[in-house]
């Protein structure tokens, strides 16, 4: 047997449980993979809450989650190219968090080595919006782009990738998180009452580009939804692990734990991705909530409940890592991805 999140009923994280179901059977052109980390999207709270009960209604008693990162325990029949032990990342269709899950192997990747689990594990929904609103947008050198709640998953990731692009990059955000953005190289300016004023006085000759992404409408419309592009997974993967973005782990929640993942999510000033640790026992010198722990320390013991991962990785990196810097796009070969013109 196995443990998954399920909820039976739409309504707020108290509606979360684990429960155990029977190991998943790898289908053909499918592998099992043992979830190391899985990621949290706003999208599972707008489902679960039933906001979203036209476009995507759940199906009770409903799985959660779809970015994973974990190592391949069994092979359907038919699959070539993976064996058991390899290190994979992906996407899958609300059903992530679950220790073991059964995933075609057209939906995963091989985990770059310098990319911790956590990162890996939170990637795909998040990135995958933010590349893909920056092509529309074409942000280039001249252009001033304006992204909302640029201190968080979507918009931390955007506002690097239009930077790497060369634009000059304005995000909202709070006080709170002026420091993190300007250590990106993205001018902050505060949320609320009064922001087209600000707006007006710190890019007075007007902004060229807008990526809101917050509401359910986009959510409705969110284009990772049902399919994974593992070319562009793979794309921004290296240049995570390459450090050419950064993309911060804000928390790491016990899996047993998915119930306060979503309060801090669901609050709304999360900087960075919040991420269950189906492997935690490694965690008691990881930042998780609960535990004092500084940024500084690295990740170290793996789990002990299931044979787990080799223990190399550092810590993701954070905004204001000594060893971060806002990328050169003049150099950056990462300003190669290509957009559709602006307007
Ligand atoms: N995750 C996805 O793939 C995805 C896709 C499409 C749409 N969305 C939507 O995009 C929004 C952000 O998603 P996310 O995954 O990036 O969430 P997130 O990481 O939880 O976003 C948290 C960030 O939002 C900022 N914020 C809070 N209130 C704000 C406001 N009124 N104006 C501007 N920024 C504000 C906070 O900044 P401070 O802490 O500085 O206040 C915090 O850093 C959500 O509304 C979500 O539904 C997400």
């Amino acid at each position: 047997m196995t443990h998954a999140v399920r909820f039976s009923q739409y309504g707020g994280p108290e509606v979360l449980g684990i429960v155990e179901i029977p190991d998943p059977v790898p289908g053909p052109g499918e592998v099992v993979v043992d979830v190391v980390a899985a990621g949290l999207n706003p999208v599972e709270t707008a489902i679960r809450e039933g906001r979203l009960d036209v476009e995507w209604p759940a199906r009770f008693p409903a799985g959660q989650g779809s970015d994973f990162a974990g190592i391949v325990r069994r092979l359907g029949t038919g699959v070539t190219g993976w064996k058991v032990g390899d290190e994979v990342m992906g996407h899958t269709v609300r059903g992530a968090q679950a220790e073991l899950i059964a995933v075609p192997v057209t939906d995963i990747i091989r985990k770059p080595d310098s990319l911790a689990w956590e990162v890996a594990g939170s990637l795909y929904v998040a990135a995958a919006n933010a590349w893909r609103a920056v092509q529309d947008v074409n942000p280039r050198p001249g252009r001033t782009v304006l992204v909302h709640a640029a201190a968080g998953g979507v918009g931390g990731i955007a506002a690097q990738l239009a930077r790497l692009r060369g634009a000059t990059v304005m995000g909202t955000a709070s006080p709170e998180s002026f420091d993190r953005l300007r250590q990106l190289g993205v001018v902050p300016v505060e949320y609320g009452p009064g922001l087209a004023e600000r707006l007006t006085r710190l890019a007075p000759n007007g902004i060229d580009a807008e990526l809101d992404h917050r509401g359910d409408a986009s959510l409705a419309n969110l284009r990772s939804a049902d399919t994974t592009d593992t070319v562009l997974l793979a794309k921004i993967a290296r240049m995570v692990a390459d450090r050419q973005i950064v993309v911060p782990v804000a928390a790491i929640y016990p899996f047993d734990q998915v119930q306060d993942a979503y309060r801090e999510l669901e609050a709304g000033h999360a900087h960075g991705k919040i991420v269950l640790g189906l492997h935690p026992v490694g965690y008691t010198r990881q930042k998780v909530r609960g535990l004092t722990m500084r940024e500084s320390e690295a990740t170290v013991d793996k789990p002990g409940r299931v044979a787990g991962p080799p223990a190399r990785e550092v810590l993701p990196p954070v905004f204001g890592h000594p060893r971060h810097r806002p990328a050169d796009p003049a150099t950056d070969p990462a300003t190669e991805f290509t957009g559709v013109p602006l307007r």
